[in-house]
């Protein structure tokens, strides 16, 4: 390194706050700061801003309808269609030329979707799921991974009313079919398989398996990725998708107009049980919530080339690389394979290929492209990027510092926002024109977010102090409900803090947090049994049953520890049946098998500790902090309240030797 660069590295790592760039400002979508005491001031009529991107068929009456609180109702009385407002007008405002969906798949092809382009193909597979008995309201199903045809799909459901549930396509099986069988789905389109690292994977086999554990009968789509790298048969029950839309080349389908509070689709998230939560999106607020966020924070505009690396399979991609960006008629871009193939620069390729504008990604990727090193995004031209963004769990400030200056060169701001399936779109960040950045603080609630932090009993905390993040009104991205669960709903968001006696509800996110005393906020992570790895979503419920579900393992518990690039990983604790104790490397591999089978390999354990005891409390509850504290090599605090103290340093022991 230089001395100039070493110089400017150590400026760096010692800045706290960083002002947006004046040539960000000049342009940005949103730069008045007023617009904070305007959201307030004009509450909840402030929302119609949000409304106000989109065409409705039918013009709302009321802004919000606190009646049925919690289930708070938006825009009501208001009919739209989320296909036209992605499709439709931008094609009939002369945007039918203009790049909806660029596609890179793994191999090195890439395929353009013209706003004219997906309206046709949208509209032909419409027709052909209306064919097969898709009606209204019916769910269907997709597990699907990158490719064009699962934005079709579920502009092609949007448009005949027919919520859609996109299941993650590295989940596994099982997964798929609780999934259906939850939602009573009969309808499922997914994929012959896909490309990773350059190796041709079969999905078909591992979605027939799932379709064996539907309770009902399914009509299925495949869609043909592989062609001749793949070998398989369809059944009577399922269609080739190239043939059904070849069969309706041509035809188009009125986009049927769906109140504001008919639901768009079906997301299922992981809670502190076992068992997935289905939160419902609804067409209306959530629409108009991801285009506001998708203008406010992302910056858009439809002359933009966008891209975001989530996969459509999680909400980020629902929210952030479909509904958002395509109201707004802004091209998004859409990359089917992993970030290292066929070499570690993939990603910055596809941002020079395609003078990406705005860039929105997650820590872990940030923490891997930091360890590959700089030299790879060096070997391109990023000076098309504008801005840049992260979502999915806390960002480190030395990953935000590497991001800011190796990627965005230092023009560009960074968007560090905070959000969960449940609220449909982003809730704390800054706004990239107004406000200056904090690495490692995503930032004050958006406009019209009203965010607090809380201690055990409601009450705000003191700037600087660790407490809970609670949401204290409404907003138009809200979940409406848990599927078919209402009572799960209220109990799992607003039963903590809210006072139903005097209507007053409070939405409670389950993470931690600490404000400072610039009302920004650091968040700490879950503070329930939940994980986050790479940015994902997992529930320790469901690994744990996963394992104890395996002939010879007598208890288990599951944790997340602290891990360089994956943020958190899960950790398995497990005591072997009597008779099983010299068996721990095969029990040891069927946990790993289980949780897979079970979940799917982003589940898989770092590591499965064998220990004859886990320390419990008098009372007999497992002490997790202490595993957890065990698993990320941290200080081991005060054992002395524990019934078994001793089989601490013993597993502590067995970890470090491993
Ligand atoms: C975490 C992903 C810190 C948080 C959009 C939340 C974050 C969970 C951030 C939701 C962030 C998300 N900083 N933590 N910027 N963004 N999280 O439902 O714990 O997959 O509750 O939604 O991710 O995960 P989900």
């Amino acid at each position: 390194m230089s001395q100039e660069d070493a110089s400017l590295e150590a400026r760096l790592e010692e800045q706290e706050t960083f002002e947006p760039p004046e040539s960000f400002v000049e342009q940005a979508n949103v730069s008045d700061p007023g617009i904070y005491e305007e959201f307030e001031e004009n509450w909840p009529e402030s929302w119609e801003r949000a409304a106000e991107f989109l065409d409705w068929d039918e013009p709302y009456d009321e802004v919000l309808d606190e009646s049925e609180a919690p289930t708070y109702q938006w825009f009501t009385g208001g009919e739209l269609n989320a296909s036209y407002n992605c499709l439709d007008r931008h094609v009939e405002n002369g945007a039918k030329n203009r790049a909806a969906i660029k596609w890179e798949g793994e191999l090195g092809e890439t395929r353009t979707y013209t706003y004219g382009d997906l309206l046709n193909e949208v509209n032909e597979f419409a027709a052909a799921l209306r064919d097969l008995g898709v009606e209204e309201d019916d769910v269907v199903t997709m597990y699907m991974p990158m490719v064009p045809e699962l934005p079709i799909a579920m502009l092609a459901c949007a448009r005949i009313g027919a919520p859609h549930s996109v299941v993650f396509a590295g989940f596994s099986a099982d997964a798929l079919a609780t999934r259906m069988n939850d939602a009573d789905s009969e309808y499922l389109i997914t994929c012959d398989g896909y490309y990773r690292r350059g190796d041709a994977l079969d999905h078909i086999s591992k979605t027939n398996e799932g379709l064996e554990d539907v309770e009902h009968e399914t009509e299925t789509v495949v869609v043909d990725r592989l062609g001749d790298d793949l070998d398989h048969s369809l059944s009577e029950s399922q269609h080739d998708y190239d043939e059904l839309v070849e069969a309706h080349a041509g035809e188009t389908v009125e986009p049927v107009s769906r109140d504001a509070e008919d639901m768009l689709f079906l997301m299922y998230t992981s809670g502190t049980t076992g068992k997935p939560k289905g939160v419902k999106h609804t067409t209306g607020g959530y629409l108009s919530y991801v285009t506001w966020t998708s203008h406010s924070v992302l910056d858009l505009e439809p002359e933009d080339t966008y891209w975001c690396s989530a996969d459509i399979g999680w909400i980020t991609g629902h929210s952030y690389i479909l509904y958002g960006p395509l109201a707004l008629g802004t091209t998004t871009v859409m990359y089917e394979g992993t970030p290292d193939y066929p070499d570690k620069d993939r990603f910055w390729e596809i941002v020079e290929k395609n003078r990406v504008d705005v860039f929105y990604t997650a820590p872990t990727a940030i923490r891997a492209f930091m360890k590959w090193g700089k030299e790879y995004p060096e070997r391109h031209d990023l000076s098309s990027l504008r801005l840049l963004g992260t979502v999915g769990e806390p960002i480190n400030p030395r990953a935000w510092k590497w991001y800011y200056k190796h990627i965005g060169g230092e023009e560009c701001p960074i968007v560090d926002t905070w959000w969960q399936t449940e609220t449909g779109g982003h809730m704390i960040t800054t706004l990239p024109g107004i406000n200056e950045m904090k690495p490692g603080s995503a930032g004050p609630g958006l406009p019209g977010i009203d965010v607090r932090i809380v201690d055990g009993a409601g009450e705000e905390v003191d700037a600087g102090e660790a407490g809970y993040l609670t949401v204290q009104k409404p907003w138009p991205g809200m979940l409406r409900t848990l599927y078919r669960n209402d009572e799960r709903f209220v109990s799992e968001y607003w039963e903590e803090y809210s006072d139903p006696e005097a209507d007053e509800w409070v939405y409670f996110p389950e993470d931690g947090a600490k404000i400072d005393d610039d009302g920004y906020i650091t968040v700490l992570g879950r503070v329930d049994d939940v994980l986050n790895v790479s940015g994902h979503r997992l529930g320790t419920m469901e690994i744990e049953s996963a394992v104890v579900g395996v002939e010879g393992i007598a208890e288990a518990a599951v944790v997340g520890g602290d891990h360089e690039v994956k943020g958190e990983a899960v950790y398995v604790y497990a005591i072997p049946e009597d008779g099983y104790g010299d068996q721990e490397d095969e029990l040891e591999e069927r946990a790993i098998e289980s949780v897979e089978d079970s979940i799917g390999p982003i589940a898989r354990p770092e590591e499965v500790v064998f220990t004859p005891e886990l320390p419990k409390t008098r009372s007999g509850k497992i002490m997790r902090r202490l595993l957890e504290d065990i698993a990320s090599g941290n200080e081991l605090g005060n054992t002395s309240t524990l019934r078994n103290p001793d089989i601490v340093d013993q597993i502590a022991d067995q970890v470090e030797n491993d």
